[in-house]
């Protein structure tokens, strides 16, 4: 077993001595660091599965990220902007203020009130972390969509979480060609009445047409005042809807609150990244996934710091880029993904030696697992030796950091490919499917055993819902979807999904969203989606259809098929792999067997199908793998 022990890291051994002592006082304490207009009486109430966070306090998020900065250190750099075509913008604390201040000034006079929801649609600008912070400031409930997302998935969640006001951009930049957003959100909302007004930020010269109910962000947001107070809100006021997907039907909307998200992101921020005034952070994730709302967002901004924030392609215009980006700008804590790395990794290290990266100080990792390979290269070839490499797990759900090495508390050794320890405060553990917790290095399900201050509220608008996804499978415990196994010195190591949640270049997607999208198309019958190890993005989407009758399969129209996949669901759901076959694996009572799609496509042994799965006809499987086989051209 490899250890790396580089001694870096605070020493605080009371942080942990006070969390394993009393959880929510524990909280408690963490939650004075922000600031509050008013008190909690009730640091947690717990109604099982629902949590209510610092009740009777009052707070408000963009007071958090920005007033308590601009009262110290107004001029403190907020953002160094780079975008793909080069061009440099720096923001100021004063500067987000006022932009923010301006932003909400408009959409109350658009007639946005507290509670009510605005989706947004932005590439990765400035102005991006502006709207968020707006619609915090006036307790709007913000719903941000990745900008990857087509016009049928913005509709649905805007249908969804019923936005009143949308903001999105006249185009954005990605791998040397313009996303013309504005087109996509008019193709997604043309007949939703609901939507009054689309604040429209020109930032490409994109010619777009304007409707009545469309503004200008030059024009109408501009003009607005420059102040704006920030609405003290109580702690569990809803902060923001993510949707994200799961096993079934459509993305759900995870619902956040305020002050227990707030204290949970800011605590581990400073855990994590052990931040102080002078380093320099850069997060290469995109605000459209959760990571960029706690850690490019809120995390970085109620600590005062200065971060880089990058539109386009990590690669783009050659695998040079990010490390360019880290020497132009000396940045010290990098935030990234394996698949960033993996692709960075494949051209190997002439590219990142003839960089300067001696900035650097700390190096993280989030969103799939990483290989220890990868963590060995990161460690070597990025950080010299001398960085730790702090991989993070965490959800959506979650809001925060879980589980993760803590520079800024403690130094433990560093093991490759496992994410370390909880962070204090968060009790985690791996059960089997009774609940009971497995032997060390046993595989199980990986559980969260107490409310922690960043959960989600619930699931927007169906609170049954969240109840059975996270909390039916085991009794007063948080099931987390995920395989895990924790070794004898209580190290977790996370083994993957154990549903059919993908996790495709780091993005969460569904099988389902995606199996609905192909049968959506006119010509299918049936489709069974999965995901197959992919060497750069993790893994990659393999899609089995079954035509109607009377369809013939050409080339013709599996190009379609794919177009369709990137209309209904979004170009992040493109399939690498698509088959034409006459059925599908399935069980008597019609469920598609996706273990054993998984396994043929991945060239496993499947066994003895009768002993597999006594409620199938053994013979129709066997008929239906031997046709995926030949699909797939393998004997
Ligand atoms: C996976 C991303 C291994 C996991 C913040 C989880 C990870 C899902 C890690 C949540 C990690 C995230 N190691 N797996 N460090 N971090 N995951 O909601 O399967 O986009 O359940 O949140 O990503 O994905 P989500």
């Amino acid at each position: 077993m490899d250890f790396y022990d580089i001694g870096l890291g605070n020493n605080d051994a009371k942080t942990r001595t006070l969390a394993n002592q009393d959880g929510v006082k524990f909280w408690e304490s963490q939650a004075k660091n922000l600031f509050w207009s008013e008190q909690w009486h009730t640091a947690l109430e717990w109604n099982p599965p629902f949590a209510k966070w610092f009740v009777g306090g009052k707070t408000n998020a963009s007071y958090n990220a920005l007033d308590v900065t601009v009262r110290k250190n107004p001029d403190k750099k907020a953002i160094l902007w780079e975008g793909e075509d080069g061009s440099q913008r720096v923001l100021t604390y004063q500067d987000l203020l006022s932009q923010v201040s301006k932003l909400a000034n408009a959409l109350k006079k658009l007639g946005v009130k507290k509670g009510d929801r605005v989706t947004v649609y932005l590439p990765m600008v400035p102005e991006l972390i502006v709207s968020l912070l707006a619609c915090a400031r006036i307790g709007a409930i913000h719903t941000v969509i990745f900008s990857g997302f087509s016009a049928q998935s913005i509709r649905d969640r805007v249908v969804d979480s019923k936005s009143s006001v949308i903001i999105t951009a006249d185009g954005g930049r990605r791998r040397g060609t313009i996303i013309k957003l504005k087109d996509v959100v008019d193709d997604a909302i043309a007949d939703l009445d609901f939507v009054k007004n689309v604040i429209i930020l020109e930032h490409v010269g994109n010619r777009v047409t304007y409707t009545a109910r469309d503004r200008k962000w030059g024009e109408f947001v501009d003009s607005m005042e420059s102040s704006c107070d920030a609405e003290m809100l109580d702690s569990a006021h809803p902060l923001y809807i993510l949707y994200t997907s799961g096993t079934t039907g459509k993305p759900k909307g995870v619902l956040h609150g305020t002050g227990g998200y707030l204290t949970h992101v800011f605590a581990t921020f400073k855990w994590i990244f052990d931040i102080c005034d002078s380093d320099v952070y850069f997060c290469t994730a995109d605000i459209g996934w959760v990571t960029g709302h706690s850690y490019v967002v809120y995390g970085p901004l109620m600590h005062g710091a200065t971060q880089v924030m990058y539109e386009g392609a990590l690669d783009y215009p050659n695998s040079a880029r990010m490390w360019e980006i880290i020497a132009r700008y000396r940045v010290t804590i990098l935030y990234t993904t394996p698949t960033a790395l993996r692709m960075f990794m494949k051209s190997g290290d002439d590219i990142p030696n003839s960089n300067d990266l001696t900035s650097l100080r700390l190096l993280g990792t989030v969103g799939e697992p990483i290989n220890p390979q990868v963590w060995k290269w990161y460690f070597k070839t990025i950080g010299k030796e001398k960085c730790p490499i702090i991989d993070t797990w965490w959800q959506t759900e979650t809001g925060a950091a879980m589980i993760s090495p803590l520079p800024g508390i403690e130094t433990i050794p560093l093991k490759p490919g496992s994410a370390t320890r909880p962070v204090p405060g968060v009790c985690i553990s791996i059960v089997d499917n009774a609940g009971k917790k497995v032997s060390p290095g046993s595989k199980g399900y990986l559980v969260v055993e107490n409310p922690w201050p960043g959960m989600l509220l619930t699931l927007w608008g169906d609170d049954e819902k969240y109840k059975a996804v996270y909390w039916s499978k085991y009794k007063n415990m948080y099931y987390a979807g995920d395989y895990a196994k924790m070794d004898n010195d209580g190290y977790i190591w996370m083994l993957g999904r154990a549903d059919d949640v993908l996790k495709v270049a780091g993005h969460r997607l569904g099988t389902a969203e995606i199996e609905s999208g192909f049968v959506s198309h006119g010509m299918v019958a049936e489709s069974a989606v999965c995901g197959i190890p992919h060497e750069v993005k993790g893994e990659s989407i393999i899609a089995f259809l079954v035509l109607k009758d009377g369809v013939t399969a050409t080339q013709q129209l599996k190009e379609d098929l794919i177009r369709h996949i990137r209309k209904t669901v979004g170009s992040v759901a493109t399939p690498d792999q698509l088959f034409f076959v006459k059925k599908l694996p399935k069980t008597r009572s019609g469920k598609i067997m996706r273990r054993l799609l998984k396994a043929i496509a991945q060239d496993e042994k499947i066994g003895d199908v009768s002993t597999l799965e006594d409620e199938a006809s053994v013979d129709e499987v066997k008929s239906a793998l031997a046709e995926l086989q030949y699909a797939l051209g393998k004997p």
